[in-house]
């Protein structure tokens, strides 16, 4: 699939497809994470070697306290329970953005398993509490640190919580809203922007295939002339 190697995707709606259904919110979060579980074997199989994963914006804190809560240990439970298959199928966990409210304990754990599939060669990326603002703050104090005063754009790529990943290709947002929402500012550039109605829980293998067949039809120029 030419040109197609990091897909990013803004799961949005959950709360919507919980609330259709006169369920709690959280289990729109739910049955979003098994969404997540269900594509990545597939749009790696469609070729792509990244994925991202807009799981928890630094926005996101706001929201009611269970709400984040069930979102935290959501995350504790999706690594639990896909350790083994991200071994097994040579997936390297990435996780971009401020891991430091996280209690020692949850940290220690994603730190080893981010330590444990560093040498694996496709990734899954999950942004948590992460923020494209952040990330480029985050950059740019890196850069103070390191005394680098006149960066090239590599040297600031290499201070962003995502800096070895390829830029994003395709960017998918369910839900039907029409914004980045913070999302991997700098990294986007020259991404392609597909918008989706699907709540992020009904987003399946088809609803991607459908948002990759655009992707192919895109002529990207990067602001040259073809
Ligand atoms: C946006 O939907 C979704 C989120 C803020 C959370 C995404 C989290 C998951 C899919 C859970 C599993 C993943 C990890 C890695 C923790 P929304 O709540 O804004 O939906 P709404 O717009 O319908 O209210």
């Amino acid at each position: 699939m030419g040109g197609l190697k990091h897909v990013a995707f803004i799961m949005d709606g959950n709360g919507r497809w919980a609330t259709a259904k006169g369920e709690p919110r959280l289990n729109g979060h739910k049955e979003g994470a098994k969404a997540m579980e269900n594509l990545v074997p597939y749009a790696f199989s469609r070729g792509a070697t990244v994925l991202s994963f807009y799981a928890f914006s630094t926005e996101n804190w706001s929201r009611p306290k269970g709400e984040v809560n069930g979102i935290l240990s959501l995350l504790m439970l999706l690594l639990k329970r896909n350790f083994k298959f991200l071994m097994e199928n040579d997936i390297k966990l990435m996780v971009s953005g401020d891991l430091s409210p996280l209690s020692e304990s949850r940290k220690r754990r994603i730190t080893d398993a981010i330590e444990k599939t560093k040498d694996n060669t496709k990734t899954v990326n999950i942004l948590f509490n992460y923020g494209g603002k952040s990330d480029i703050l985050h950059a740019f104090k890196g850069l103070v640190e390191k005394g680098i005063t006149n960066p090239t754009e590599r040297d600031f790529e290499a201070e962003l919580y995502t800096k070895e990943l390829p830029p994003v290709d395709l960017l998918i947002r369910t839900g039907g809203e029409k914004r980045l929402s913070n999302f991997m500012l700098w990294q986007s550039a020259y991404t392609e922007l597909y918008f989706t109605d699907v709540l992020w829980p009904d987003f399946t293998k088809s609803d991607l295939d459908e948002a990759i067949c655009w992707f192919e039809g895109r002529s990207r120029r990067y602001g040259g002339i073809k």
